[in-house]
């Protein structure tokens, strides 16, 4: 018998102080009282002591297997009622994590600002498909075939009959035959257009505008548009009408507002001109009416068309369209 009693003793309590969880206890426990513990083995081995030795022996390895069996146990309730306690002592007073919230989209934003103003002017909102046929996105818009207005917009076709709308005016076309006079609509929506640099992407939103009626005039044209820009802008912005050419307008104006940074004195935003584009609009060109089958005699109107990117660019003072689309949660929480 190598081992002596008292060096299990010993032992046994210098293991038990290094414990630090009721696991490591009963693993200790296992190995001290278990069926092939330490102190069993130890017992188990008396029968080999010269008789005289043999009581005393059994008597302290009884005491010591009492007292080892009595430590551990306490050991192991210390800790697991210590492991409660770390559950009860999550600090439900602590604050919760704030969830952070989404926001819209700038030109989500300002597209639900235009379709406002007009709604609140008393126009109803219609939309069309993205992918259109070249009837209404040119044909009916009185764009002939190999017309040269054509390459005004640079087209993604599908085929030859298809085309990626170039912009939202098919709608023009697509509302007038669907309903008579009054018409006054706008028409929010994406369009396509082969181009991209600082101030052009492929994909951009655009709203057009329809109003036609009897008795409807130019001024009343300037007019809806002299409000729509005072409630985007400032009541202080002025308006300029710059005469132009939309094949299904006529005349055509090109909208121009006094420079939003400047204020007309002339800067790198608006080239020194103090005059910043925003729109393109007209009379309804009264072929346009002959291809609905409206009659031209009795009904006038005017439309018009915005893009939304250009718009928040310019109320927002945002030099790089690509700013809206590529997503960076610093530019977009701005909004
Ligand atoms: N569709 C024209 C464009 O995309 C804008 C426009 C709309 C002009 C309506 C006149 C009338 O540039």
């Amino acid at each position: 018998m190598d081992t002596n009693i008292e060096d299990i003793h010993r032992s046994g309590l210098d293991d038990l102080k290094a414990a630090r969880t009721s696991k490591e206890v009963q693993d200790l426990t296992v190995r001290y009282l278990g069926r092939k513990g330490i102190l069993t083995q130890f017992l188990r081995n008396i029968s080999q002591l010269p008789a005289e030795q043999r009581p005393a022996a059994g008597k302290r390895a009884n005491e010591l297997k009492g007292i080892l069996e009595q430590e551990f146990k306490t050991a192991i309730k210390k800790f697991e009622s210590a492991d409660s306690d770390n559950l009860d002592r999550i600090d439900v007073s602590l604050p919760g994590r704030p969830l952070t919230t989404g926001y819209l989209h700038p030109i989500t934003q300002v597209n639900d600002q235009i379709c406002d103003i007009f709604s609140s002017l008393g126009f109803d909102i219609a939309e069309g498909p993205e992918v259109e046929s070249d009837y209404y996105n040119f044909e009916a818009l009185n764009f002939p075939k190999d017309h040269p207005a054509r390459d005004m917009q640079d087209t993604f076709f599908v085929n030859d009959d298809v085309v990626l709308r170039t912009h939202t005016s098919p709608l023009q076309i697509r509302t007038m035959e669907k309903q008579q006079p009054p018409v006054r609509i706008i028409c929010p929506g994406k369009v396509y257009r082969c181009d991209s640099d600082l101030t052009h992407t492929p994909m951009f939103h655009q709203v057009e505008g329809l109003l036609v009626d009897e008795n409807i005039s130019f001024g009343d044209l300037k007019g809806v548009l002299t409000t729509f820009v005072h409630q985007m802008f400032d009541d202080q912005t002025s308006l300029r009408f710059r005469p132009s050419f939309f094949p299904f307008t006529e005349p055509s104006a090109e909208v121009d507002i006094l420079c939003v940074m400047c204020r007309g004195k002339g800067c790198r935003v608006c080239s020194r001109t103090g005059w910043l584009e925003i729109l393109g609009s007209g009379m309804v060109h009264p072929a346009l009416y002959e291809n609905v089958g409206y009659d031209a005699d009795r009904y006038t109107g005017f439309a018009f068309g915005m893009g939304v990117e250009r718009i928040a660019m310019l109320k927002y003072g945002i030099d790089d369209i690509r700013k809206f689309f590529e997503n960076d949660l610093r530019f977009l929480e701005q909004f």
